[in-house]
Parts: structure tokens; C-alpha cells; sequence
């Protein structure tokens, strides 16, 4: 129960890796602030947990941001913790982008983890400290298939704006830090993936030689939420079966 007295809120929180988040904080004794696009979904997911608060939240607008960040100061007494987990992404490459895929994917997976940032962070300010975790990805690091292009645009973002962050913060009682996920598996990686070349290669490129589970990134988000973590901040920490060290 390290994360006990503790109060998070997570985006994307009904997608397959924000549940395992959401799940694991709350296993961990958070209260959790369970924030997606479809209000249903966090309501169906909250009622699981023990005292979760389910919140409409789309990442991309600043109205949406100021006004979830007040309503969980005055319903909750404060926050504490902010995992910016929502992010979308789209095939294309440097030539086949267009400008609306482009932003789209950058008003969600990167515009939304800065809001979330702004927000947020003020709010772990005024309650005395506390930690973001951003989730970035393996894709945030190295050029991955030389598709995807804006969706590593935006995840290159996310991993500097980590250590910008924690600068400006370090001395106020607010840590960042982003998590990189490799390739894991998720309900709707298997759909797009399973029994695909493009699998084949994820697995084969993988030094531990599978995909990731859910609870592998989870795990990680719940470390640098709770104060094992006290002394990290602006750190990039990979769960990726040794991808990034090849
Ligand atoms: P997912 O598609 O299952 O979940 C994403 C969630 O974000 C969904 O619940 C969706 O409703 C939500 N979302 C979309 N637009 C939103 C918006 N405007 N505002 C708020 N929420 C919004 O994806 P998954 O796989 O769970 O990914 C979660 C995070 O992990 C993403 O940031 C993704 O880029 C990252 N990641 C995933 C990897 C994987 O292999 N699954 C690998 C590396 C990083």
C-alpha cells in the first residue's frame, strides 16, 4: 500500500494500458481520478475500485483540464499524482502524413501530456508534492519502423518536455519523469498486430523475445509514483524487453 493517502488521476484510463495503470495505483491504495474521452467507460471501470472518482476528460482541451483539476481539488482535497497515459497515432510516414492526421495526433499525444502538465502540476504543487509520470514510448527514442512519424514527433516531444519540467520543478516538490514502453500487448495491439510480419518483427526484435503485458508498464508507473522514487526525477525508464539497448 505505498501509494496510500495518495490521490492520482490517469488519462486514457479505459484504454488497455490505462486500466493496468488505473488497477495497479488503486491496488497500490490511491484514490484514483479514472479520466478517459467516454464518461461511461471510467464510471463502468471506477465502480471496481475503491473509492474512485470518474471524470470525463478529453486531454486535447485546456477548458476540460482547468475545470477536472478544480473539480478534484475540491471533491478530493487535493491531487497528488498525474499520469499522462492518453495517446493516439497514425500509420503514416514522412511523405504520406497529412496535416490532419498530423494534428490530431499532436493535440492528443503531445498538446494533451503539456496540458496535462500545466494543470495538473500546479495542483501537485499547491498539495505539497508529489509526481507525473508521462507515458512516452520506445517510439519517443529511436526511428521504430520509419512509419508512425507523427506519432514519434509527438513522443520525442513528450520525452523532453519530461526533463524540462522536472527543472522547472525540481526544487518545488514536483517530479516528471516519462515511461517508454516497447511493445505490449494490449486488446487492441493483438487486433492490429497478431500473426502479422510487422509482429513477427516486434517479437524478434525484442531481446527478451515476447511482448509486454499491461501490468509490466504498470508496475513501472506505480515506482515512480510512490516515494521509491523520491530521488528520480527527469529520468526516461524503459519497459521494453531490451529493445532500446540494441
Ligand atoms: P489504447 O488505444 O488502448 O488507449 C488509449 C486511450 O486513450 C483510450 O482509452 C482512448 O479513449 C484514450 N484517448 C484517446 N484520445 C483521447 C483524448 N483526446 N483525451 C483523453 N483520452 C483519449 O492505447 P494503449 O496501448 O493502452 O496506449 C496507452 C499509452 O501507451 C499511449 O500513450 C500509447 O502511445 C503508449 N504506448 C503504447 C504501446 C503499446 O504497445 N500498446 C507502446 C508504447 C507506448
Amino acid at each position: 500500500m505505498r501509494l496510500s493517502g495518495k490521490v492520482a488521476l490517469v488519462t486514457g484510463a479505459t484504454g488497455g494500458i490505462g486500466e493496468a495503470i488505473t488497477r495497479r495505483l488503486a491496488g497500490e491504495g490511491a484514490r484514483v481520478v479514472v479520466t478517459d474521452v467516454d464518461a461511461e467507460r471510467c464510471k463502468t471501470l471506477a465502480a471496481e475500485l475503491p473509492d474512485a472518482l470518474a471524470l470525463a476528460l478529453d486531454v486535447t482541451s485546456e477548458e476540460v483540464w482547468r475545470a477536472t483539476v478544480a473539480q478534484v481539488e475540491a471533491d478530493l482535497g487535493g491531487l497528488t499524482v498525474l499520469v499522462n497515459n492518453a495517446g493516439i497515432g497514425e500509420p503514416a510516414n514522412v511523405e504520406t502524413e497529412t496535416l490532419e492526421t498530423w494534428e490530431k495526433v499532436i493535440a492528443v499525444s503531445q498538446r494533451g501530456v503539456w496540458l496535462g502538465m500545466k494543470h495538473a502540476g500546479a495542483a501537485i504543487e499547491r498539495a505539497g508534492g508529489g509526481s507525473i509520470v508521462n507515458i512516452a514510448s520506445i517510439f519517443g527514442t529511436v526511428g521504430g519502423f520509419g512509419t508512425h512519424f507523427s506519432y514519434h514527433a509527438a513522443k520525442g516531444a513528450v520525452r523532453l518536455m519530461t526533463k524540462n519540467a522536472a527543472l522547472h520543478w525540481g526544487k518545488r516538490g514536483v517530479r516528471v519523469n516519462s515511461v517508454h514502453p516497447g511493445f505490449i500487448e494490449t486488446p487492441l495491439s493483438r487486433q492490429l498486430w497478431e500473426g502479422s510480419p510487422r509482429h513477427t518483427a516486434m517479437v524478434d526484435g525484442t531481446p527478451l523475445g515476447r511482448l509486454g503485458r499491461t501490468d509490466e508498464v504498470a508496475g513501472a508507473v506505480a515506482f515512480l509514483a510512490s516515494e521509491d522514487a523520491s530521488f528520480v526525477t527527469g529520468s526516461e525508464l524503459y519497459v521494453d524487453g531490451g529493445w532500446t539497448a540494441r
